[in-house]
């Protein structure tokens, strides 16, 4: 979650070079006109089911549709949608780009708010959670499934491509962890604010996401906790993995790289 300030993002900027100089990502064909209007049109049909800024957004499209031209295995998954925003964009974009959905996202969230703060999620955390469900506040992060269902049928998206799980990350990810184990993650979006469950998100789910594949760490300069969640985890498995912000620190991502290769 974060403050709602997101800006007018005129030009996708280094849109071709989102690995870094050796990934071909997006095909250097592409008109760049057509491109923008498809995030354009995404961000706006998405708009009232996300808090993600714009750029947090593009940002997402773009390593959607990079995963699945660089041939990178497995699904998409996405911890924390609230009203599934961010999901669509990833299956919006496919749509658009491709014609077709060809990876589904998996949609975990409790839709009952957010779990407590503790200390290492920092003051600002501490004093949203007590303010939770004052107004401006989102109700403390509350999604209604039915809504969520709404909308996916609305978009028009299948059980298969949308892939709702309801529940606690900690009864949900043990629960399904085989399954997404065997598909593989191509692109995870840890979008859950606190220490624990981006923590638990990233400790329970980093494992299968596959080599050169993304995570966005959506709350890293939002929160403390986050920003604090992801150090640990890196540093717990000894990992060299580069943070890298979204433009204007409105997100954070890595990505999964077993060794430095000369490139970003
Ligand atoms: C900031 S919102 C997500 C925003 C969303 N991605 C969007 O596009 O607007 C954070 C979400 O994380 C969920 N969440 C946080 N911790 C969780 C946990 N341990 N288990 C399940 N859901 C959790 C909350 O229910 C909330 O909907």
């Amino acid at each position: 979650m974060k403050n709602p300030r997101g800006r007018g993002l005129t030009v996708l900027r280094n849109r071709w070079s989102l690995h870094g100089n050796t990934s071909p990502v997006l095909h250097h064909h592409r008109d760049d006109m057509a491109w923008t209007d498809i995030a354009d049109r995404i961000v706006e049909e998405i708009k009232p089911f996300t808090m993600v800024p714009k750029v947090g957004i593009v940002k997402t499209i773009e390593l959607a549709i990079s995963a699945i031209e660089n041939g990178h295995r497995g699904d998409f998954v996405e911890c924390g949608t609230w009203l599934g925003g961010s999901s669509f964009a990833m299956l919006l974009a496919q749509r658009y780009h491709f014609g077709e959905i060809r990876k589904p996202v998996w949609m975990l969230d409790s839709f009952q708010g957010l779990p407590p703060t503790d200390e290492r999620d920092g003051p600002m955390a501490l004093n949203y959670t007590a303010t939770a469900y004052e107004p401006g506040n989102w109700d403390n992060c509350t999604a209604p499934i039915e809504r969520v269902r709404e909308a996916i049928a609305a978009f028009g998206f299948s059980n298969a491509e949308a892939i709702v799980v309801p529940g606690w990350f900690n009864d949900t990810i043990p629960a399904h962890k085989s399954e997404i184990a065997k598909r593989g993650i191509s692109l995870l979006r840890a979008d859950c604010d606190w220490y624990e469950p981006v923590h638990y998100v990233l400790t329970e789910l980093a494992p299968f996401v596959c080599e050169e594949g993304a995570i966005i760490i959506d709350d890293y300069f939002a929160w403390d906790g986050c920003a604090r969640a992801a150090h640990a985890f890196l540093t717990e498995n000894d990992l060299s993995w580069r943070i890298r912000s979204m433009d204007d620190f409105h997100g954070a991502w890595m990505i999964k790289r077993a060794h430095r290769t000369g490139a970003l």
